[in-house]
């Protein structure tokens, strides 16, 4: 048993933890996913065969854990808008034991930075005795899922070592894109065909780069608004939801706070009574469609006491937002939203004087069920 690894890439270097470092490299990867999987025009070089079985599919189930089942949630959209195809995301220990009812045709992808989490292998296996077609997506090359799908596609973003998964969920996000765009493609649809994969991913290493060289900010807000409290929360509508889930997962794994990612339309059905004087609500808002409701839904808590911060597009930014973010294609937003959450939680583990890559209770790859 070997496992072979670039030990330059995976230096440390001048970074006091390797969670910056891999926050930061986010650019780099974005850049390095188009060089591998686009063409000079942008169109996606990908396996004729496999796009030819993932068409034959008349739904496509998604499964991961932790991290990768959140870039899931991201994916499922992508395939829905680009593709037209039905998609589900699982988790992949409640898959394992709780199999739907299935769709005729059901065609699988599974997300996982190591390629050797147990729940989603045991879902593989499973998959397979059915006969079913699947990818794994992976970071991971020879990995035990990546061997054992029908397919493997990498996802070039280098090794990842601190826990906390960081460029491995946006190369995911954005390789996911690719492969919507791809499939989309090969079936004539027109909002594949026009979707500008290639410029907006030019477009995120900019806006991600930005974010990036912004950490004395995201540090001392960190420091004024993350460092006391318990409990925190993120909350948005569609798409925001799936990284507010993303963002808490990374504030609870690596600076204790208690934090809930919520639908923020979904609050004042029983979680706004957790809202007391000083609880840190961080909404995103990236998404025309619902930014002024998870605006009011913002305005609901302030009357609460809770301290509000926002993370917002540029384009439908305010003059007190807390963090404005450069405008993408709403669908890629994800890809900038996140990173100052990554940091916020970066900064918070930090300021407690925390072990930022080894969170206590946490392995990087579990690989029991
Ligand atoms: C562990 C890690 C998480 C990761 C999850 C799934 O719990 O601590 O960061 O998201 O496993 O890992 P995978 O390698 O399958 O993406």
């Amino acid at each position: 048993f070997r496992v072979d690894m670039d030990a330059s890439a995976a230096d440390k270097g001048t970074y006091p933890f390797y969670m910056l470092k891999e926050v930061d490299e986010q650019p780099v990867v974005m850049r390095k996913l188009v060089q591998e999987y686009l063409d000079d025009e942008g169109i996606p070089k990908i396996d004729p065969k496999l796009l030819a079985q993932m068409k034959a599919a008349d739904r496509l189930y998604i499964v991961g854990a932790g991290t990768s089942y959140h870039a899931g949630l991201i994916g499922a959209r992508l395939f829905e808008r680009l593709t037209g195809i039905s998609t589900q995301v699982f988790i992949s220990s409640e898959f394992a034991y709780e199999q739907p009812i299935m769709a005729a045709k059901p065609f699988f992808i599974f997300l996982t930075q190591s390629g050797e989490t147990a729940d989603s292998r045991e879902v593989l296996v499973n998959v397979k005795k059915q006969g079913w077609p699947s990818l794994t997506i992976t970071n991971v090359p020879k990995s035990t899922l990546s061997r054992e799908a029908s397919f493997t596609l990498l996802l070039h973003a280098g090794p990842e070592i601190s826990v906390a998964s960081t460029k491995a969920y946006t190369a995911q996000v954005a390789f996911q894109a690719i492969l919507a765009k791809a499939l989309g493609m090969a079936m004539n649809k027109e909002n594949a065909a026009n979707f500008d994969i290639k410029q907006q991913l030019g477009l995120v290493a900019i806006g991600m780069q930005a974010i990036v060289d912004s950490k004395d900010e995201l540090e001392s807000i960190a420091s004024r608004y993350l460092s006391q409290p318990r409990n925190a929360f993120y909350i948005g509508r569609g798409i925001d939801w799936s990284v507010a889930l993303e963002s808490a997962l990374k504030l609870k794994e690596i600076s204790y706070v208690q934090a809930e990612g919520f639908a923020s339309g979904e609050l004042k059905h029983g979680t706004i009574a957790l809202i007391e004087d000083k609880t840190p609500v961080i909404g995103i808002i990236t998404q025309d469609r619902t930014a002024n409701l998870t605006r009011s839904n913002l305005q609901e808590v302030v009357s609460r006491g809770a301290s509000v911060l926002t993370i917002a597009s540029k384009h439908l930014s305010q003059p007190d937002d807390t963090i404005v973010l450069p405008d993408v294609d709403p669908l890629l937003s994800p890809l900038l939203s996140v990173v100052p959450a990554q940091l916020l939680a970066y900064y918070t583990s930090l300021g407690k004087g925390l072990d930022v890559d080894k969170p206590r209770n946490l392995a990087k790859s579990v690989t029991v069920q």
